[in-house]
C-alpha cells in the first residue's frame, strides 16, 4: 500500500497550491456560500464600500465581492505567505481594489493599524483555525472596526451539537470528496484514503470549531444587536451580526 504524506497545516507553498487547484472540488457548496455571504450584504451595487477578507488565502472570495460591488475595495488578512503571493498575482491587475495583508488572526494585535472604517468584514472557512479565547476577542475587534452600518459576516467550520453528529457530517463530507474526485479528475479515490489524508490535514491544521451556538452568542457578546444564521448544510454554514436593525 502507497503511504501517501500530505502537507503540513495551512502554510507552505504546496499546500497554498494545492487549495488553490482543489479548494471547488473538496468543499461542498463552496460557490453557494461565496454567494449567499455577498448577497446577505445591506448595500447598493454601487456603493464605494470598504471591506476586510479574514483568513483570505488566495483571494477567491474577494471575485465574487467585486462583481457584486466593482466599487468596492477588500483588504485580504492571511498568515501564510505563499496564500497571500498566489493572492497578490491574481489581482495584479486589480491592486488598487484588492491588498493583501499578513496578519496571524490568533494575535491580539493583528487588527494594529487598520482602523474602524469597514462597511464589511468577511471571513471564509479561517475563524475556526484560531483559539476560542481568540474568537470572541476577534468578534469584539471586529464590532469596533465596522462603521455604524457595518456588519460582519462568516462562512466557518462548526462543531456540532453532539459527537455522533459530528462524525455524521464529517462521513457525509468524506464521501463527497470520493463522488468529487470520480466526478471531477475522474479519479477513484478510496474512502479510507480521503479520511487519513483529512485526519492528517485537520490534526495538523489545529481544528478549533466551535458550535454555531456559540459563535452567534459570542457574536451577541461583541455588541452585535443583529446576529442571524443565513445558511447551513451539515457542519459548514454563513452566519454574521449586523450593527443596526433593519
Ligand atoms: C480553508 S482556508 C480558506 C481560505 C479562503 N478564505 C477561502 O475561502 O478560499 C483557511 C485559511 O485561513 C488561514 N489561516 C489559518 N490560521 C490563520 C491565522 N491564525 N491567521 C490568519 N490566517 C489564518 C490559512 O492560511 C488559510 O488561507
Amino acid at each position: 500500500m502507497t503511504t501517501i504524506i500530505y502537507e503540513q497545516s495551512w502554510q507552505g507553498r504546496e499546500r497554498a497550491q494545492q487549495w488553490e487547484r482543489r479548494a471547488d472540488l473538496v468543499i461542498p457548496k463552496r460557490q453557494e456560500i461565496f454567494s449567499v455571504m455577498v448577497q446577505v450584504l445591506p448595500f447598493c451595487g454601487e456603493a464605494p464600500l470598504r471591506m476586510l477578507d479574514l483568513g483570505c488565502g488566495t483571494g477567491s472570495l474577494a471575485e465574487v465581492v467585486l462583481a457584486r460591488y466593482p466599487n468596492a475595495t477588500v483588504t485580504g488578512l492571511d498568515n501564510s505567505l505563499e496564500m497571500l503571493e498566489i493572492g497578490q498575482a491574481k489581482y495584479a491587475d486589480q491592486a488598487e481594489r484588492v491588498h493583501f495583508l499578513l496578519r496571524d488572526l490568533e494575535q491580539p494585535d493583528w487588527n494594529e493599524d487598520l482602523g474602524d472604517h469597514y462597511d464589511a468584514i468577511l471571513s471564509c472557512l479561517a475563524i475556526h483555525l484560531i483559539s476560542d479565547d481568540a474568537k470572541r476577542r476577534l468578534y469584539r475587534q471586529v464590532f469596533q472596526m465596522l462603521t455604524p452600518a457595518g456588519c460582519f459576516v462568516s462562512a466557518d467550520r462548526l462543531r456540532a451539537a453532539t459527537p455522533a453528529l459530528d462524525a455524521l457530517y464529517h462521513e457525509h463530507w468524506l464521501h463527497y470528496i470520493v463522488r468529487r474526485t470520480k466526478e471531477v479528475l475522474n479519479k477513484d479515490v478510496p474512502l479510507e484514503t480521503v479520511r487519513e489524508r483529512q485526519r492528517t490535514m485537520d490534526a495538523s491544521a489545529g481544528l478549533k470549531c466551535a458550535t454555531l451556538e456559540e459563535n452567534m452568542a459570542w457574536l451577541r457578546e461583541a455588541g452585535f444587536p443583529v446576529v442571524e444564521c443565513f445558511w447551513k448544510d451539515y457542519q459548514r454554514a454563513v452566519f454574521g451580526g449586523f450593527k443596526v436593525d433593519g
